[in-house]
């Protein structure tokens, strides 16, 4: 399961970590950022099947999809002294995409390619991979890393890093590229799991959509994103799949209705026998909301669950009547399956959200960037742009204690002194860092974990001696 997705640099998320769950419901108003996220994850998705690079080329490439905004907001613009402009930029621009599993966390960064240009100019390249046991980046947790066209796997103690290609191409994805079961087997597992992710997003069903028309159908365990192997995934649901909560679903949400797959010379179609009338309908007959729940259902109940599944606005032409039998189908396939459900169909979050184990993220824009509300500063990536070793850089778990918080990095190593940096105006007491927002920090240059304690309610702590840094449940003296 995911723990932890982070993305920097990608459209409106400029730095954005989100914590998940079992199952999520992503809101937000308009052009918060919802979308973006999706194609984010998609992205991400994409980079097991090797085509990362064209599916953003096909974006408009990394120039396209590169947060335009400043590179840094400064607080004054925030407080509305100065207008937003631009600042002279730092950092190389690039798009880091990432997450943290409770078994392996991958990351991939893409950035432009090096000259000499060619013809093709919205090809990014991919920069740096990983990928690293646990939820939390650390070194010592590496188990394979890329840096441009070379893929090692780290050195332990005082071995020579153990070189799997010097000559991956900027194009493809290592994840995709190096099969080596005997020195990477970790590899093909992280590949086959993001393989498995799905992505549903707006079945068509207009009159000409080929879901409305018979098909030749093949065992289809796994309904495709656009839904027009409808007929021979509900047969296979039927055949090897749970066919009793098939039939309740379609009977929670059209009570008297009953599926039947008509098969004739090879070609599969869906009959839906409706209450009240003589004969069952076809497809074609169907209404818009009755299709789209038909492939929703065929999409959840799956004889073949997948690691992960995201879902783009299922509520898309559905009666507000029939969202309580949809949330009940999310609630369980999300037993089989972790889920992220895009939403701002009012009445689905609340019948989602009193669900145990279901979070609610919701997405707000902020100087056109999108943020998580709720998030604290200890949530957010860092934009300070040190030469970090890792690929996705700057996140970080939060941890809180009663009384007090505990920040922890969680992908890489880093100084964390620069990190209160911009948080505001810093000052010296007792030789530790502090800032108004009430930050102490010690920065240990070398420590993976824990960087500082936070305060809660605005309390100063004393000077936390670097045990108590350590303990995230120790008082301070
Ligand atoms: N390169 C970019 N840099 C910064 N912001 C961008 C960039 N490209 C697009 N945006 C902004 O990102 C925002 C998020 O768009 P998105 O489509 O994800 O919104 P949404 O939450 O899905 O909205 P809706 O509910 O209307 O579908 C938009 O307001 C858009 O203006
Ligand atoms: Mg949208």
């Amino acid at each position: 399961m995911i723990s932890t997705l982070a993305i920097s640099g990608y459209r409106s998320l400029r730095d954005l970590l989100l914590p998940l769950d079992r199952l999520n419901i992503v809101t937000g108003a308009n052009g918060s950022g919802k979308s973006s996220l999706y194609r984010a994850l998609r992205l991400l998705g994409d980079a097991a099947l090797n085509s990362v690079v064209s599916s953003l080329a096909k974006e408009g490439g990394l120039a396209s999809t590169l947060w335009a905004g400043p590179e840094t907001i400064a607080r004054a613009v925030r407080q509305g002294e100065y207008r937003v402009e631009g600042t002279v930029g730092g950092r190389p621009a690039c798009l880091k995409l990432g997450f943290g599993g409770s078994t392996y966390g991958y990351s991939i960064e893409l950035g432009y390619p090096p000259p000499p240009a060619t013809a093709f100019s919205l090809d990014p390249a991919i920069k740096r991979e990983c990928i690293w046991h646990g939820k939390v980046y650390r070194r010592a947790s590496a188990l394979v890393e890329r840096r441009n066209n070379l893929v090692t796997l780290p050195s332990r103690r005082d071995e020579e890093p153990v070189c799997l290609t010097k000559a991956l191409n900027a194009a493809d994805s290592m994840l995709a590229s190096i099969a080596d079961p005997q020195r990477a087997p970790e590899m093909l597992e992280v590949r086959e799991v993001i393989r498995g992710w799905r992505f549903y997003d707006g079945f068509r069903t207009d009159m000409s959509s080929p879901v409305r028309t018979p098909q030749i159908g093949t065992f289809t365990p796994v309904l495709k994103n656009d839904g027009t192997d409808l007929p021979a995934a509900l047969q296979t649901i039927l055949e090897v799949g749970d066919e009793e909560a098939l039939h309740r679903t379609i009977d929670d949400a059209f009570p008297g209705s009953r599926i039947h797959i008509e098969v004739q010379t090879g070609r599969f179609e869906v009959l839906l026998r409706q209450h009240g009338l003589l004969r069952p309908l076809s497809a074609a007959e169907l209404s818009d909301g009755t299709l789209r729940f038909l492939l929703w259902s065929a999409a959840l109940l799956t004889p073949r669950p997948a690691e992960l599944m995201v879902l783009n606005e299922p509520e898309t032409s559905l009666h507000p009547d029939l969202l309580p039998a949809l949330a009940r189908l999310i609630a369980s396939a999300s037993e089989r399956s972790q889920i992220i459900v895009v939403s701002h169909a009012q009445s689905l979050i609340e019948a989602l959200q009193q669900l145990q184990g279901c979070r609610r993220l919701q997405l707000v824009k902020s100087f056109g960037e999108t943020t998580l509300e709720g998030a604290t500063i200890f949530d957010k990536p860092n934009g300070s742009g040190h030469p970090v070793e890792s690929t996705l850089l700057q996140s970080r778990c939060f941890r809180q204690s009663r009384r007090f918080a505990t920040c922890r990095t969680l992908f890489p190593p880093m100084p964390f002194l620069a990190n209160s940096v911009s948080f505001g105006s810093v000052e010296e007491r007792h030789g530790v860092t502090c800032c108004p927002a009430g930050l102490i920090a010690e920065p240990k240059l070398d420590m993976p974990h824990i960087a500082c304690r936070v305060p809660i309610r605005g309390h100063w702590a004393e000077s936390p001696s670097f045990k108590s840094l350590l303990d995230p449940q120790a008082e301070p003296r």
